[in-house]
Protein backbone atom coordinates (compact mmCIF):
# COMPACT_ATOMS: atom_id res chain seq x y z
CA UNK A 1 0.00 0.00 0.00
CA UNK A 2 1.36 3.73 -0.41
CA UNK A 3 1.08 6.35 1.36
CA UNK A 4 0.32 10.09 1.24
CA UNK A 5 3.34 10.95 2.80
CA UNK A 6 2.50 14.89 3.83
CA UNK A 7 4.03 15.26 6.93
CA UNK A 8 4.03 19.38 7.83
CA UNK A 9 7.33 20.27 7.70
CA UNK A 10 7.98 20.47 4.03
CA UNK A 11 4.82 20.19 2.68
CA UNK A 12 3.37 23.97 1.35
CA UNK A 13 0.63 21.69 -1.42
CA UNK A 14 -1.21 18.79 -1.29
CA UNK A 15 0.23 15.88 -2.99
CA UNK A 16 -1.64 12.75 -4.69
CA UNK A 17 -1.44 9.26 -3.16
CA UNK A 18 1.76 7.81 -3.62
CA UNK A 19 3.51 11.44 -4.05
CA UNK A 20 5.67 13.09 -1.86
CA UNK A 21 6.69 16.96 -2.07
CA UNK A 22 10.48 17.34 -2.77
CA UNK A 23 10.33 20.93 -3.43
CA UNK A 24 8.09 24.60 -2.94
CA UNK A 25 6.83 26.19 -6.00
CA UNK A 26 9.19 29.19 -5.54
CA UNK A 27 11.95 27.28 -5.20
CA UNK A 28 11.35 25.12 -8.65
CA UNK A 29 11.01 28.88 -9.99
CA UNK A 30 14.03 30.29 -8.50
CA UNK A 31 16.02 26.94 -9.79
CA UNK A 32 14.38 27.21 -13.48
CA UNK A 33 15.24 31.23 -13.21
CA UNK A 34 19.05 30.15 -12.50
CA UNK A 35 19.01 27.48 -15.13
CA UNK A 36 17.94 29.74 -17.75
CA UNK A 37 20.35 32.40 -16.49
CA UNK A 38 22.87 30.14 -16.73
CA UNK A 39 22.59 29.38 -20.15
CA UNK A 40 22.51 33.06 -21.26
CA UNK A 41 25.53 33.73 -18.74
CA UNK A 42 27.29 30.81 -20.38
CA UNK A 43 26.63 31.14 -23.78
CA UNK A 44 27.38 34.83 -23.97
CA UNK A 45 30.42 34.25 -22.00
CA UNK A 46 31.44 31.65 -24.18
CA UNK A 47 30.72 34.22 -27.36
CA UNK A 48 33.45 36.28 -25.62
CA UNK A 49 36.12 33.58 -24.72
CA UNK A 50 37.26 32.77 -28.18
CA UNK A 51 36.59 33.80 -32.08
CA UNK A 52 35.48 30.60 -33.13
CA UNK A 53 32.60 31.19 -30.21
CA UNK A 54 32.17 34.29 -31.16
CA UNK A 55 29.03 33.16 -33.86
CA UNK A 56 26.99 33.05 -30.09
CA UNK A 57 26.65 37.09 -29.59
CA UNK A 58 24.16 36.54 -32.71
CA UNK A 59 21.97 35.34 -29.98
CA UNK A 60 22.43 38.83 -28.08
CA UNK A 61 22.20 41.44 -30.87
CA UNK A 62 26.05 41.55 -31.95
CA UNK A 63 28.90 41.71 -30.28
CA UNK A 64 28.55 45.08 -28.43
CA UNK A 65 25.36 44.23 -26.62
CA UNK A 66 26.98 40.64 -25.69
CA UNK A 67 29.66 42.48 -24.22
CA UNK A 68 27.07 44.85 -22.11
CA UNK A 69 25.06 42.26 -21.44
CA UNK A 70 26.95 39.38 -20.32
CA UNK A 71 28.32 40.82 -16.53
CA UNK A 72 24.09 41.70 -15.93
CA UNK A 73 23.13 37.88 -16.99
CA UNK A 74 25.67 36.67 -14.87
CA UNK A 75 24.65 38.91 -11.66
CA UNK A 76 21.09 37.81 -12.35
CA UNK A 77 22.03 33.96 -12.15
CA UNK A 78 24.19 34.35 -9.08
CA UNK A 79 21.72 36.88 -7.31
CA UNK A 80 19.02 34.05 -8.21
CA UNK A 81 21.42 31.27 -6.90
CA UNK A 82 22.17 33.14 -3.58
CA UNK A 83 18.28 32.80 -2.55
CA UNK A 84 18.38 28.68 -3.83
CA UNK A 85 21.45 28.28 -1.82
CA UNK A 86 20.23 29.86 1.11
CA UNK A 87 16.80 27.23 0.91
CA UNK A 88 19.33 24.36 0.07
CA UNK A 89 22.65 24.68 2.18
CA UNK A 90 21.85 22.87 5.05
CA UNK A 91 20.70 19.53 3.40
CA UNK A 92 24.08 19.76 1.72
CA UNK A 93 25.94 19.67 4.84
CA UNK A 94 28.66 17.20 4.23
CA UNK A 95 28.98 14.35 6.92
CA UNK A 96 30.56 11.11 7.86
CA UNK A 97 27.83 9.31 5.81
CA UNK A 98 28.64 11.03 2.49
CA UNK A 99 32.27 10.38 3.07
CA UNK A 100 31.25 6.68 3.39
CA UNK A 101 29.39 7.15 0.45
CA UNK A 102 32.49 8.39 -2.15
CA UNK A 103 34.38 5.51 -1.17
CA UNK A 104 31.26 3.62 -2.32
CA UNK A 105 31.22 5.45 -5.68
CA UNK A 106 32.84 3.08 -7.71
CA UNK A 107 29.56 0.83 -7.37
CA UNK A 108 27.59 3.29 -8.29
CA UNK A 109 28.74 4.10 -11.07
CA UNK A 110 28.99 0.03 -12.37
CA UNK A 111 25.21 0.83 -11.23
CA UNK A 112 25.41 -1.20 -8.04
CA UNK A 113 23.16 0.43 -6.31
CA UNK A 114 22.86 -2.04 -3.69
CA UNK A 115 26.16 -1.82 -2.72
CA UNK A 116 25.66 1.60 -1.65
CA UNK A 117 24.94 3.09 2.24
CA UNK A 118 21.50 4.88 2.74
CA UNK A 119 21.27 8.45 1.95
CA UNK A 120 19.04 11.51 2.96
CA UNK A 121 17.61 14.25 0.77
CA UNK A 122 20.49 14.02 -1.02
CA UNK A 123 23.52 11.84 -1.69
CA UNK A 124 27.35 12.81 -1.69
CA UNK A 125 27.85 13.68 -5.72
CA UNK A 126 24.75 15.58 -5.41
CA UNK A 127 26.30 17.67 -2.28
CA UNK A 128 29.55 18.11 -4.04
CA UNK A 129 27.82 19.31 -7.34
CA UNK A 130 26.13 21.66 -5.44
CA UNK A 131 29.47 23.15 -3.53
CA UNK A 132 31.16 23.57 -7.27
CA UNK A 133 28.66 25.57 -8.11
CA UNK A 134 28.63 27.63 -4.95
CA UNK A 135 32.27 27.95 -4.99
CA UNK A 136 32.32 28.34 -8.61
CA UNK A 137 29.75 31.18 -8.88
CA UNK A 138 31.64 33.51 -6.19
CA UNK A 139 34.63 33.30 -7.75
CA UNK A 140 33.06 34.45 -11.07
CA UNK A 141 31.19 37.13 -9.45
CA UNK A 142 34.07 38.24 -7.08
CA UNK A 143 36.62 38.16 -10.22
CA UNK A 144 33.69 39.86 -12.70
CA UNK A 145 33.64 42.90 -11.16
CA UNK A 146 37.56 43.33 -10.85
CA UNK A 147 37.41 43.38 -15.24
CA UNK A 148 33.81 44.72 -15.88
CA UNK A 149 34.54 48.07 -18.06
CA UNK A 150 33.26 51.09 -17.63
CA UNK A 151 31.92 50.40 -14.16
CA UNK A 152 34.91 48.59 -11.53
CA UNK A 153 38.46 47.71 -13.65
CA UNK A 154 40.00 50.84 -13.02
CA UNK A 155 39.76 49.94 -9.30
CA UNK A 156 42.17 46.97 -10.09
CA UNK A 157 45.96 46.94 -11.21
CA UNK A 158 46.39 45.34 -14.75
CA UNK A 159 48.35 42.35 -12.89
CA UNK A 160 45.61 41.68 -10.68
CA UNK A 161 42.49 41.89 -13.62
CA UNK A 162 44.87 39.41 -15.82
CA UNK A 163 45.15 37.22 -12.60
CA UNK A 164 41.11 37.53 -12.48
CA UNK A 165 40.96 37.06 -16.04
CA UNK A 166 42.51 33.44 -15.51
CA UNK A 167 40.55 32.72 -12.35
CA UNK A 168 37.31 33.74 -13.84
CA UNK A 169 37.80 31.44 -17.09
CA UNK A 170 38.87 28.51 -14.89
CA UNK A 171 35.61 28.68 -12.76
CA UNK A 172 33.34 29.02 -15.46
CA UNK A 173 35.06 25.65 -16.83
CA UNK A 174 34.27 24.14 -13.54
CA UNK A 175 30.87 25.80 -13.22
CA UNK A 176 29.97 24.38 -16.77
CA UNK A 177 31.83 20.74 -16.33
CA UNK A 178 29.12 20.25 -12.59
CA UNK A 179 25.90 21.38 -14.67
CA UNK A 180 26.56 18.73 -16.97
CA UNK A 181 27.29 16.64 -14.20
CA UNK A 182 24.07 17.98 -12.80
CA UNK A 183 21.80 17.77 -15.60
CA UNK A 184 23.17 14.07 -16.71
CA UNK A 185 22.59 12.78 -13.01
CA UNK A 186 18.92 14.37 -13.16
CA UNK A 187 18.18 12.11 -16.24
CA UNK A 188 20.17 8.99 -15.35
CA UNK A 189 18.37 8.79 -12.33
CA UNK A 190 15.16 8.02 -13.75
CA UNK A 191 12.08 10.22 -11.79
CA UNK A 192 14.13 12.55 -10.75
CA UNK A 193 13.38 15.09 -13.28
CA UNK A 194 9.50 15.65 -11.95
CA UNK A 195 11.05 16.64 -8.79
CA UNK A 196 11.74 19.93 -10.33
CA UNK A 197 9.05 20.08 -13.02
CA UNK A 198 6.13 18.82 -10.69
CA UNK A 199 7.50 19.57 -7.33
CA UNK A 200 6.61 15.85 -6.33
CA UNK A 201 8.44 12.39 -6.51
CA UNK A 202 7.20 9.36 -6.59
CA UNK A 203 7.07 6.91 -2.86
CA UNK A 204 9.12 4.23 -4.53
CA UNK A 205 11.48 6.78 -5.77
CA UNK A 206 11.90 7.84 -3.06
CA UNK A 207 12.56 4.67 -0.95
CA UNK A 208 15.00 3.49 -3.92
CA UNK A 209 17.10 6.54 -4.36
CA UNK A 210 16.51 8.78 -0.48
CA UNK A 211 15.49 5.66 2.06
CA UNK A 212 16.63 7.60 4.84
CA UNK A 213 14.74 10.74 3.38
CA UNK A 214 11.72 8.74 2.52
CA UNK A 215 11.54 7.41 5.94
CA UNK A 216 12.05 11.26 7.42
CA UNK A 217 8.91 12.25 5.22
CA UNK A 218 6.66 9.47 5.71
CA UNK A 219 7.21 8.58 9.28
CA UNK A 220 7.55 12.64 10.21
CA UNK A 221 10.71 12.81 11.86
CA UNK A 222 14.44 13.08 11.09
CA UNK A 223 16.19 9.39 10.15
CA UNK A 224 18.27 8.29 13.54
CA UNK A 225 20.89 7.18 12.63
C1 LIG B 1 18.64 22.42 -17.75
C2 LIG B 1 19.38 22.49 -16.67
C3 LIG B 1 19.01 21.86 -15.33
C4 LIG B 1 18.23 20.76 -15.06
C5 LIG B 1 17.52 19.83 -16.05
C6 LIG B 1 18.20 20.61 -13.62
C7 LIG B 1 17.51 19.64 -12.92
C8 LIG B 1 17.41 19.54 -11.56
C9 LIG B 1 16.66 18.55 -10.83
C10 LIG B 1 15.84 17.44 -11.48
C11 LIG B 1 16.82 18.76 -9.52
C12 LIG B 1 16.23 17.95 -8.36
C13 LIG B 1 17.24 16.92 -7.88
C14 LIG B 1 16.82 16.24 -6.60
O1 LIG B 1 15.97 16.76 -5.89
O2 LIG B 1 17.36 15.17 -6.30
C15 LIG B 1 17.69 19.91 -9.38
C16 LIG B 1 18.10 20.45 -8.17
C17 LIG B 1 18.95 21.51 -8.04
N1 LIG B 1 19.54 22.22 -9.08
FE1 LIG B 1 19.25 21.92 -11.06
N2 LIG B 1 18.97 21.60 -13.08
C18 LIG B 1 19.47 22.39 -14.08
C19 LIG B 1 20.30 23.48 -13.96
C20 LIG B 1 20.79 23.97 -12.76
C21 LIG B 1 21.74 25.06 -12.61
C22 LIG B 1 22.33 25.84 -13.79
C23 LIG B 1 21.96 25.22 -11.28
C24 LIG B 1 22.88 26.20 -10.58
C25 LIG B 1 23.95 26.72 -11.11
C26 LIG B 1 21.16 24.24 -10.57
C27 LIG B 1 21.12 24.09 -9.21
C28 LIG B 1 20.36 23.17 -8.52
C29 LIG B 1 20.32 23.06 -7.07
C30 LIG B 1 21.10 23.93 -6.08
C31 LIG B 1 19.41 22.04 -6.79
C32 LIG B 1 18.99 21.55 -5.39
C33 LIG B 1 19.62 20.21 -5.13
C34 LIG B 1 21.02 20.29 -4.63
O3 LIG B 1 21.30 21.07 -3.73
O4 LIG B 1 21.85 19.54 -5.16
N3 LIG B 1 20.47 23.49 -11.51
N4 LIG B 1 18.05 20.36 -10.64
Amino acid sequence: MTTTSTPARTTATATHPGEIRRYKDGTRMNHWFVALLFFAAALSGLALFHPVLFFFSNLFGGGQLTRILHPFLGLAMVLGFVFLFFTVWRENLIGRADREWLRHSGQMLKGNKGAMPAVGKYNAGQKLVFWGFAVSLLLLLVTGFMFWAPYFFHLFPVTVRRLAILVHAVSAVVLVLSVIVHVYAAIWVKGTTRAMTRGTVTDSWARHNHPLWHREMTEGHPPRD
